[in-house]
C-alpha cells in the first residue's frame, strides 16, 4: 500500500509545515505529485482537519468526527445499548472507568465517553492515531466536557498494557476480525481501515493481558457467529444487531 502525506492547499506555508511534522511523526513520506497513483492513500492536512484521501476514489475523504456520529444507530449505539450493559454501566454517577485497547475509528470510546465513562484509547497504526487525535482536537472545541473525559494515545496495546496506569475498572477489546465470507460490504471507513491496520491477527495475545489488568471486567466485541478471542468462552453475552460483546467479569478482590 503507498501511503504518503500532503497539505491541501500546498501554497500554504503553515499548512506545509505541519503536513511535514506530520510525515516525520508517522514515518512517512511527503506526496510526490509526479509519483502518486490511483489508489494510493494520502493523509492530508488541511485548514480545518486531517482527511484520508484515496486517489482517484469518488467518494468523500475519510475524517473522523465524533460530534456527527449516529448514537441511535440500532447496531449496538444508542444510549440504552448492549455496550452501555457489557461494559456493566449501571448509572452515570457511577460510570466505570475503560481502557480501549483497539481504538479503530474511536466509536465506541466516544459513545462511552458520552455515557459518562472516562477512557483512554490505544491505537497502534500512526495514521489512525493521527485521525483520531484530530477528532479529538476538534470535538474538544464543541463537546468539551465529552473530550475531557476522553484520552488518545498511540502505541501498540501489547506493550502498553503490561504496566499501565491507573488500573482501568474496563479493558474493551475489538481486534478487526478477518473479513471472509461477508455478505454485505464493509462500510466505506471500515474498508479504509482495513487497508492501514490489516486484520489483526495477533488480538488473541491481547486477552490475556486485558484480564490481568482489569478491576472488573474484560470487554470483547465480535461478529455474531465469530468464536470467542482466544478460544476462551466468556462468562456471558450482550448482543446487539450484527454484533457480540463477550463478557470476562474479574473476581472482585
Ligand atoms: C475494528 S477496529 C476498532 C473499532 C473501534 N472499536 C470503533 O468503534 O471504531 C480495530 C483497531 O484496533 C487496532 N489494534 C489492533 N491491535 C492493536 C494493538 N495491539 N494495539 C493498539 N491498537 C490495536 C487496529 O489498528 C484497528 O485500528
Amino acid at each position: 500500500m503507498t501511503l504518503s502525506v500532503q497539505a491541501i492547499p500546498a501554497f500554504d506555508p503553515a499548512l506545509r509545515e505541519s503536513a511535514a511534522r506530520l510525515a516525520e511523526a508517522c514515518r512517512l513520506p511527503l506526496a510526490d505529485p509526479n509519483a502518486v497513483q490511483p489508489g494510493d492513500l494520502v493523509l492530508t492536512v488541511t485548514a480545518t482537519r486531517l482527511e484520508l484521501h484515496e486517489l482517484g476514489h469518488r467518494g468523500r475523504p475519510l475524517a473522523l468526527d465524533f460530534a456527527h456520529l449516529d448514537v441511535t444507530s440500532p447496531a449496538g449505539r444508542t444510549l440504552r445499548q448492549p455496550l452501555a450493559k457489557a461494559v456493566g454501566f449501571k448509572k452515570r454517577s457511577q460510570a466505570p472507568s475503560i481502557l480501549d485497547a483497539t481504538a479503530g475509528l474511536g466509536e465506541d470510546a466516544y459513545l462511552l465517553a458520552t455515557l459518562g465513562c472516562t477512557v483512554t484509547a490505544i491505537e497502534r497504526q500512526p495514521v489512525v492515531a493521527a485521525l483520531l487525535c484530530d477528532a479529538h482536537r476538534r470535538l474538544s472545541l464543541v463537546q468539551p466536557e465529552i473530550a475531557a473525559r476522553l484520552t488518545v494515545r498511540q502505541g501498540d496495546a501489547r506493550q502498553l498494557l503490561a504496566d499501565f496506569n491507573p488500573q482501568p475498572q474496563v479493558v474493551y477489546l475489538d481486534p478487526m476480525f478477518p473479513a471472509m465470507n461477508r455478505k454485505t460490504a464493509e462500510r466505506r471507513p471500515l474498508q479504509l481501515l482495513r487497508r492501514l491496520a490489516g486484520d489483526d491477527l495477533d488480538a488473541d495475545a491481547l486477552l490475556p493481558l486485558a484480564l490481568q489488568l482489569a478491576a472488573h471486567r474484560v470487554v470483547v466485541k465480535r461478529p455474531p457467529k465469530a468464536p470467542p478471542l482466544a478460544g476462551l468462552p466468556p462468562a456471558f453475552s450482550c448482543h446487539g444487531r450484527g454484533v457480540r460483546w463477550d463478557v470476562y467479569p474479574r473476581p472482585r478482590k
